[in-house]
């Protein structure tokens, strides 16, 4: 399916104060792969993802999905595709309730209002907030608006995820469930995260961030064991493959 390819092709991009937060970079992303984008803060992980869905413009080179190169022109469709939730779940939310919220994205495709709701309905099925149909999104807890956030990109049944820090700020049993739910999620997974112990789980392949340039590109099992690479990049092994705190044994 070479129209779900994922291509970031020689990116750059310079804030306005000057500041290169991504350079050139060059991945390559098949439909299907779990990708997890990992590196300290300030890597340009956000900076990558916003480049993605055409939230900033870039200096130099492009993305494309397939043949369709991520520009003003072409954002709709791409928006379509390419379902992105931010680092902070209010920033996607803003309609009255969570049903509205959720609906937001296909009534504005143009689907029929009996479309809308069965594709309301299975993604609030699917991250397990059925109940929450009516609430006022602003009022829900972090780990509820999160799952909101997810909704509201799972209802346009995108070919491709791009997420934010998801775990971020999750209760273990929000992580988990959502650990699950990104499991069940059969296309394109892209995670910017801090989380390597979910990227462990959920990605077969690890992009490592520094300082805008990528540091790595392979097998997640190959850059977790390598605690040189990742201390030099900020970052630490999982908690998973630290061993016991307690007894010290790997
Ligand atoms: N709005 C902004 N204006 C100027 N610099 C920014 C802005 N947002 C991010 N940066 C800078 O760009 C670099 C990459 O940031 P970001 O993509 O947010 O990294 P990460 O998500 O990995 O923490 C950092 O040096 C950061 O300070
Ligand atoms: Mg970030």
């Amino acid at each position: 399916m070479s129209h779900h390819i994922v291509d970031f092709a020689d990116l750059s991009y310079v804030y306005p104060d000057d500041n290169k937060a991504v350079e050139n970079i060059n991945i390559r992303i098949h439909h299907g792969e779990s990708v997890g984008i990992v590196g300290a803060n300030g890597a340009g992980k956000s900076t990558l993802l916003k480049l993605l869905v055409g939230l900033l413009k870039p200096a130099r080179g492009e993305v494309r999905l397939g043949d369709i190169p991520v520009t003003p022109k072409t954002l709709s469709l791409i928006r379509q595709r390419i379902g992105f939730t931010f680092q902070d779940p209010e920033d996607q939310l803003f309609n009255t309730t969570v049903y509205d919220d959720v609906a937001f994205g296909p009534r504005n495709y143009g689907l029929e209002e009996k479309e809308v709701e069965k594709r309301v309905l299975r993604a609030l099925q699917t991250v397990g907030i059925e109940h929450l149909l009516q609430r006022v999104p602003y009022k829900l807890s972090g780990g509820e608006k999160r799952a909101v956030a997810i909704a509201t990109v799972l209802s346009l049944e995108p070919d491709v995820l791009a997420m934010d820090e998801p775990s971020a700020a999750l209760d273990p049993k929000s992580r988990r469930r959502l650990i699950r739910l990104l499991q069940g999620f059969e296309h394109t997974k892209i995670v910017a995260t801090h989380d390597l112990d979910m990227v462990l789980e959920l990605c077969n392949r690890t992009i490592v961030l520094k300082e805008g340039k990528v540091r790595f590109d392979g097998l997640t099992r190959e850059v977790m064991t390598n605690a040189k690479l990742l201390d030099e990049c900020g970052l630490e092994q999982p908690l998973s493959l630290q061993g016991c705190l307690v007894c010290g044994v790997k």
